[in-house]
């Protein structure tokens, strides 16, 4: 087992100043909290400061991209090339649900960017989501179906996954984040979360067989210092995409202290 992996997806948010500061107190903070491994996402334009103020690196710490071009170079206006800071990010959030929603982003561009992620050695943090709660309970076959039909949260996973080889599974982590728990306080319960994880791995596995278990499933909406025992504690769910709590230094270096304690005696993702 690996270590769970806690990722802190900033978004558009604070001044360099403000970036600056929160991640120096990160920086201070997970230094002691062992058995997790951390990935912060600033903007874009603020991740070489961030990196130049912490001067030295902590073991656990990681940097990523909320959202990387599938191209090296060329006429892509506002976009970001992970050629640009594959020295410096070890990951990219790809597909996440507000770059599918307001930039139009598809499964065969979040394909690409998987792809393109790992050609450059960067660990892609593939984001999938469905806009309404399926209803576990009641209608288990009838929501399976409804996650293997277009646009649902499988085939969303099938496409991303299209041509990448096996050896390069255990570099990818799966988001799982329904798209009505993103930034509205109303996040999905543990057990619905887990059964999600369950269903998503039990698809890897008749996917990729042996291999599927190298891929990890992180949790993503609404996870706060309060809920993330519920969802660290569910076996099949291996991390965490932090949003709102992630800019709270206090709450999200609770948020990677709860998640060290619950999984601890797992190893480090960086043997890898
Ligand atoms: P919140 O944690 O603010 O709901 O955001 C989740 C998210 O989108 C992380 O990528």
């Amino acid at each position: 087992m690996e270590y769970p992996i806690v990722v802190a997806n900033w978004k558009m948010n604070l001044t360099l100043s403000e970036a600056l500061i929160l991640s120096g107190q990160i920086f201070r903070n997970v230094e002691n909290i062992k058995h997790v491994d951390i990935v912060l996402c600033p903007p874009a334009v603020f991740l070489y400061p961030v990196i130049d103020g912490l001067r030295t690196k902590t073991k656990n710490l990681y940097f990523g991209l909320q959202n990387a071009m599938s191209e090296k170079e060329g006429e892509f206006t506002g976009e970001t090339s992970l050629n640009m800071v594959k020295n410096v990010c070890d990951f990219a959030i790809v597909g996440h649900s507000e770059r599918r929603r307001l930039f139009l982003e598809t499964d065969e561009m979040v394909n690409k960017k998987v792809k393109f992620c790992l050609q450059n050695s960067v660990k892609p943090i593939v984001c999938i989501g469905e806009q309404e709660r399926f209803h576990l309970e009641d209608h288990f076959d009838k929501e399976i179906e409804r996650m293997k039909k277009q646009g649902g949260i499988l085939t969303q996973i099938d496409t991303a996954l299209e041509g990448v080889s096996e050896k390069d599974l255990s570099k990818i982590c799966i988001t799982y984040e329904p798209i009505w728990a993103v930034g509205t306080d109303n996040a999905a319960s543990g057990v619905y979360a887990a059964a999600i994880s369950y269903i998503i791995k039990n698809h890897l596995k008749e996917k990729f067989s042996d291999h599927a278990s190298d891929i990890r499933v992180l949790y993503g909406g609404s996870v706060n210092s309060q809920n993330v025992r519920e969802f660290m504690m569910q076996p099949n769910i291996d991390g965490l995409l932090v949003g709102r709590a992630s800019l709270n230094f206090k709450e999200f270096c609770e948020i990677c202290q709860i998640a060290s304690q619950v999984k601890s005696g797992n190893t480090s993702f960086k043997d890898n």
